[in-house]
């Protein structure tokens, strides 16, 4: 189990516990035991995999936040720009004198956070264990408005510099293009055409220069975990005329459908930790949405062992670019 989650439970159940709310919306919801007991608890969870767990807990889920609450709990991710957002984004959920309990690692910051929240709330409590931290304050009138005020601002799109493309805090390469998806874009061969999968599409960026630059590709599904970054795609994408399809869903469990093209930035990190399992995963479900002679474009950075699989799987696999810190991948299913 997250331990900031345990962290977070230890709220409730500790020497000093907190009472358990009537109604709590949770952002970033992970189920936990405890929580079967509770007598509402609504989470909202953009991570697919998280909420099909959360899910299958039997626990009520919304899309998007909504709704006053006493309580809202949060477990941020790793961006700066998302936990403040998220600080944001729980008092215009509070009823008056309402409660955000907050936790994260250590390694993440959870300290900082803490004085960010202190500051704002003019209030402060924590508890430490498991190596994270669970803090929680009271919204009332000792808040200092103007810096919920500020963090609001952080809250929904935001456009990259220099660029027509919208992103969101919390989603993948929300303040620039990755550099790996740069390099596979300027490596796109423009004969590519048919039908095309693009797997962890984020925000949309592959597809947006597939698009431009390889007019006989008839129509592309974009599978990705992110609901957030998924709704950016749909923004990014929707000069194109082409069919296009948009997946909420882990790529991991598989994919319907066959391709003649498959492109792929694979993540290679599940929360803070390397996860090289994810990547293989995600070469070996592209493998089987292949049509016979379809072909995978894939970009890793250089030191992630892809190779064997491509191998294990039978393509017929070449690499061809690298540079300092990436490579491109190009198989043919045979
Ligand atoms: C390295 S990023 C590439 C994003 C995008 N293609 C780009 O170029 O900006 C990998 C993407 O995979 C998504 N992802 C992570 N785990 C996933 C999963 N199990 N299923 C689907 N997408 C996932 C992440 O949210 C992220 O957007």
């Amino acid at each position: 189990m997250n331990p900031a989650l345990e962290t977070l439970m230890l709220v409730f159940s500790g020497e000093e516990a907190l009472p358990v709310p009537d109604r709590a919306l949770f952002l970033g919801a992970e189920p936990h035991p405890d929580l079967a007991n509770w007598p509402q608890v609504i989470g909202y969870q953009p991570f697919k995999p998280k909420a099909t767990e959360w899910d299958n807990a039997g626990l009520s889920r919304i899309e998007s936040p909504a709704g006053k609450w006493p309580l809202v709990m949060l477990l941020p991710g790793k961006s700066k720009d998302e936990t403040l957002a998220w600080f944001a984004i729980a008092r215009n959920h509070l009823e008056p004198g309402g409660m955000i309990v907050a936790a994260m690692p250590n390694t993440a910051g959870a300290g900082r956070f803490e004085k960010e929240l202190s500051k704002a709330a003019g209030n402060i409590h924590s508890v430490q264990k498991n190596k994270c931290r669970a803090f929680y304050a009271t919204i009332d009138d000792r808040c200092n408005p103007a810096i919920f005020e500020n963090w609001n601002s952080l809250i929904g799109r935001q456009t990259i510099a220099n660029t027509h493309f919208t992103v969101e805090a919390g989603v993948f390469s929300s303040g620039h293009v990755d550099a790996g998806s740069e390099f596979l874009a300027q490596h796109l061969p423009a004969h590519l055409r048919g039908k095309v999968a693009d797997l962890g599409a984020g925000w949309g960026y592959l597809t947006h220069e597939l698009l431009e630059r390889c007019p006989k590709v008839e129509s592309v599904d974009l599978f990705e975990a992110d609901s957030r970054a998924l709704d950016c795609a749909r923004t990014n994408l929707r000069k194109f005329s082409q069919p296009i399809g948009y997946h909420w869903h882990d790529v991991s469990t598989g994919i319907s459908g066959e391709y003649d093209v498959i492109l792929s930035n694979p993540p290679f990190h599940t929360g803070q930790a390397t996860d090289v399992d994810l990547g293989r995963a995600f070469l070996t479900v592209a493998t089987s949405a292949l049509k016979r002679s379809g072909k995978l474009l894939l970009v890793a950075n250089r030191q992630l062992p892809y190779e064997a699989v491509l191998q294990s799987s039978g393509l017929a696999w070449r690499k061809v670019a690298e540079n300092e810190t990436f490579k491109l991948l190009f198989a043919d299913k045979r």
